[in-house]
């Protein structure tokens, strides 16, 4: 049976790569990946990285690599099937010939269990047995007004304080619901002495829960894991509370502390992406409500990172982002609790968008009495000002910029216009370097993919990982190349799912790619996109790459004699002289 697009599609969103890998391995985050210790060959130092980005695993020491499917396929010895299988029921999917009808049902149940099971924390909290979390509410400054505002809950410190209440539920249903873990055939609590913090939809409906320990220890907070009514890259917290707002200006925040603390501050508009970095889904949903995001992560390098993405995500919107500042306080619930909330509204206002936000930070670097400096200044500037796609926003910071500088403005455009200019030539050198000096190191690792043409397959490569990045390439793509013009048949059939994948107008899945290719050809894929996308020009290296191949493929049913003549001709095509 092969299971549809739309199916594997949601499941490897909902499977989230790090969260299944977690469980079998103890990752570690090391530069932009988790790090961990291989399950697949015995070793003592990490070489089993795994990309939260790419949704994908690579060992650098055994080779083995590839989607999430694939490293349970791996993990527990299973077919692609039954792999399939495995996973949608460690994410609470039903697979399709199992029983989808009973879908909206068994969804229904859940909503109504998650009802009854924020009630019963919310009466837990406001009863006896919460007075020890009452007070610790109270000692972060959070009222009873907003106690109610957000349900916000307590589960006992018990192994079975929900399931007791619970009685009128099936096990399975509370298990199902994800509100109870079971171990060798016992059921108990999943929540245990903990806040619990009730994640809403935008009809209303609680769909997962957070919670706190009351004190520090680990982990921190515990979090619904997803099931067939929460998927958290498609939420956001407290935006069932703020979409009431009449303002179109929303404050982006990691946390529910954060969120909280903000809303009683009079921030109505708060919402929070609950710790892992905004997702495209959630920027895509907080876009439908704001014209506006201020971005207020937590101040850290790790916060710091993740409004680097986010701003990357809502350039693809129409939602207009902006940063704000806050020393000396490491989130906003900190910064509130330092300043008060007329300090943080301040920020708020004072807050400036990533440009405005680099080019302050270099104006203090440099004296501008002082001519030297103030030229030093204007390069650094003119940097900054040739990373500026739109015409309009280039002219109103260049204007911005000379008079700060005290420079003609046509000066300054030249400046960032032959920045730009270098940046280009040098994209292209390395570009070029790359595609036409391959290493041997590039042959994969399984000996029977090995491939004929270094040169052709380099270029394949490139080629692949800029589609799966931006399967919109394939526009231009496909009108040159067709999947046997690839020296590759691994790459060529790679080629071909993404052709078909583009015709069919759908995303880039890599569970279409583990349902065609072999266990090998995945960790080679794997081992690719490990590699970073190539910097630069993207649409002049894919017309490289197209060139590089086509070229190549012509040459592969020459025999030596024609090949060495239509060599010569390409050469002398190149130097421009007559042909005769
Ligand atoms: P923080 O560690 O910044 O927590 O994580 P916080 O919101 O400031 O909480 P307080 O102030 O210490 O109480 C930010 C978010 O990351 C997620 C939670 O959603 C949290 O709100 N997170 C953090 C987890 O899911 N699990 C953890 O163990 C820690
Ligand atoms: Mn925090």
């Amino acid at each position: 049976m092969f299971f549809t697009a739309e199916f594997l599609e949601e499941l490897s969103e909902r499977a989230d790569i790090v969260d299944i890998v977690s469980e079998y391995v103890e990752l570690k985050p090391k530069g932009s990946s988790l790090f961990g210790l291989c399950p697949f060959h015995s070793e003592k130092t990490p070489s089993f990285s795994v990309s939260q980005d790419k949704q994908f695993f690579h060992c650098f020491g055994c080779g083995a690599g590839g989607d999430v499917i694939s490293f349970i396929m791996r993990s527990e010895n299973l077919d692609f099937q039954d792999g399939v299988r495995l996973l949608a029921e460690k994410v609470g999917m039903p697979v399709p010939d199992e029983g989808g009808k009973g879908d909206a049902e068994r969804r229904a149940r859940i909503l109504e269990i998650n009802k009854f099971a924020a009630k019963y924390y919310h009466s837990c909290l406001m009863g006896e047995q919460g007075q020890e979390a009452r007070n610790y509410l109270r000692s972060r400054g959070i009222t009873d007004r907003t106690i109610r505002r957000f349900g916000l809950g307590f589960a006992p410190n018990s192994w079975n304080g929900l399931i007791n209440a619970a009685k009128q539920y099936e096990k399975a249903e509370l298990l199902q619901a994800r509100l109870v873990s079971s171990k060798d055939g016992r059921v108990y609590d999943m929540f245990r002495n903990r806040i619990i913090f009730p994640i809403i939809d935008l009809r209303g409906n609680v769909i997962a829960f957070g919670g706190r320990l009351l004190g520090d220890g680990q982990p921190k907070y515990l979090n619904s894991p997803e099931n067939l009514v929460y998927n958290k890259s498609r939420h956001l917290f407290a935006l069932n509370i703020a979409k009431n707002s009449k303002s179109r200006i929303y404050i982006l925040a990691e946390g529910y502390m954060d969120v909280i603390a903000l809303h009683q501050a009079g921030f109505d508009t708060s919402v929070a992406s609950l710790g892992t970095s905004l997702t495209e889904q959630q920027a895509r949903l907080l876009a439908k409500y704001a014209d506006e995001v201020v971005i207020a992560y937590d101040t850290d390098q790790a916060g710091r990172k993740a409004s680097d993405r986010a701003i990357q995500l809502f350039e693809k919107t129409n939602v207009k982002v902006k940063l704000v500042n806050m020393q000396s306080a490491k989130d906003p619930d900190e910064y509130i609790k330092k300043y008060g909330a007329d300090a943080f509204r301040l920020q708020i206002d004072r807050s400036e968008n990533h440009i405005e936000y680099k080019l302050s930070a270099i104006r203090g670097k440099y004296d501008l009495e002082n001519d030297d400096e103030r030229i030093a200044y204007l390069k650094d500037a003119a940097k900054i000002l040739s990373t500026i796609e739109n015409p309009v926003e280039l002219a109103v910071y260049i204007t911005r910029v000379a008079e700060t500088g005290k420079v003609d403005p046509s000066v300054l455009e030249e400046e960032s216009n032959q920045v730009k200019k270098e940046k280009r030539k040098n994209d292209r050198r390395k570009l070029r370097q790359q595609t036409l000096r391959p290493s041997l190191s590039v042959q994969p690792k399984a000996r029977e993919l090995r491939y004929d043409n270094v040169r052709s397959a380099v270029a394949e490569e490139k080629l692949l990982t800029l589609l799966i990045g931006d399967i919109s390439f394939m526009a231009t793509a496909q009108q040159y190349l067709l999947p046997e013009h690839f020296s590759s048949e691994t790459l060529g059939k790679t080629y071909q799912v993404l052709l078909s994948l583009y015709k069919s107008n759908r995303p880039f899945s890599m569970a279409l790619l583990s349902q065609s290719l072999t266990v090998y050809e995945m960790d080679h894929i794997g081992s690719i996109l490990v590699k970073a996308v190539p910097e630069g020009d993207k649409m002049q290296a894919l017309m490289d790459y197209i060139e590089v191949i086509l070229g190549e493929s012509e040459k592969k049913d020459l025999d030596r004699k024609e090949l060495l003549l239509y060599e010569w001709k390409k050469m002398k095509e190149k130097k421009g002289l007559e042909d005769n």
